[in-house]
């Protein structure tokens, strides 16, 4: 934890980039570069310190007001943020308790279905996922929506799946990391968790530059470069909470690369996803403590092959 502390603080200093791979990691997997930008102090402009009109009355706005609006879902075991220009979620957030975890219900049971929500022309389509070569991955786990028929019907909808590697990644890597998260509730009483995609950039030449496959035809939905998971976790007989964050690559990872090789200050994913995650949680030492300190942040890989 120090060294990352160092490094990240180092990269931070020079106005870098933030690179996950802890030293001791063995894995030769690319390291998640997160973007960050230091502002320089802004020179003293003559503007206004408030808007004059804050409101959507405003002139410019007499025919309409463009948006962007996020679409705000909320179902039965999560609730979403939908992004209309990417097709994909912004955020999916859960609540997982052993209680929440139990039921029944099995996905053989449920279809991925567009999401009726959304208006037409910014929908997720089925067609744009099939032959894309694409997996349809949940951000909220159909595992963690038991309950019953519909909650598991829910986790289906397009609104909460975003193109994911299947092989090695959807199907292998990331669904152990999902048995990790549920996991926890083993641990902690109530555990929060937000999963959502990142476009990162990539260095290209002396260059930063953002890329990202758009799979549909017409081009609709686009393909994250990232994915990330963000933890919040609290035992009721303990103040405070554990904090953790993880970003990993849409790729396939090599199950021997340690989970530990993902994790992140929560700042950093803020940072690259442009979202403030449990700010209700004052970010201070005694209050919060890095998840990983207190338990260990190891994936059951024989979890997978015993199912
Ligand atoms: C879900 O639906 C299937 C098929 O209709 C049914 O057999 C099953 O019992 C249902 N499961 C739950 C948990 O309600
Ligand atoms: C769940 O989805 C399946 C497949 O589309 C459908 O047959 C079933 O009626 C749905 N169940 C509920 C409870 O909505």
């Amino acid at each position: 934890m120090h060294r990352l502390v160092t490094f990240v603080a180092g990269a931070l200093l020079g106005g870098g980039v933030i690179y996950t791979a802890t030293r001791n990691s063995k894995s030769q997997q690319a390291p998640v570069p997160v973007p960050v930008s230091i502002p320089a102090p802004a020179p003293q402009l003559q503007v206004r310190s408030a808007p004059l009109d804050t409101s959507s009355e405003t002139e410019f706005l007499t025919y309409g007001n463009p948006g962007p609006v996020s679409d705000f879902l909320v179902r039965s075991r999560y609730a979403a943020s939908y992004n209309r220009a990417l097709r994909n979620p912004n955020w999916v957030a859960e609540h997982l308790t052993q209680e929440n975890l139990k039921g029944t219900a099995d996905r053989a049971n449920s279809e991925f279905k567009e999401d009726p929500n959304v208006p037409v022309q910014f929908r997720a389509l089925l067609k744009d996922y099939f032959r894309s070569g694409y997996d349809r991955g949940h951000m909220c786990p159909a595992a963690d929506a038991k309950k019953d028929n519909l909650s598991m019907n829910e986790t289906f909808l397009l609104t909460n799946i975003a193109p994911q590697v299947g092989k090695g990644f959807n199907r292998n890597y990331w669904a152990i990391f999902e048995i990790f998260v549920r996991g926890l509730t083993k641990s902690f009483d109530d555990v929060y968790c937000i999963t959502g995609p990142l476009y990162l950039p990539q260095k290209e030449g002396d260059k930063w530059v953002v890329k990202y496959e758009v799979i549909g035809n017409p081009p609709n939905v686009a393909v994250p470069t990232h994915f990330f998971k963000v933890i919040l976790a609290k035992r009721k007989n303990e103040a405070g909470f554990a904090i953790g964050a993880f970003a990993m690559p849409n790729k396939e990872i090599d199950d021997s690369t340690p989970l530990t090789a993902f994790s992140l200050p929560i700042e950093a994913v803020e940072k690259a996803a442009g979202l403030q995650f449990f700010d209700k949680v004052e970010r201070k030492a005694g209050v919060v403590t890095p998840l990983c300190s207190k338990i260990d942040c190891k994936l059951d890989h024989n979890a997978w092959k015993r199912k």
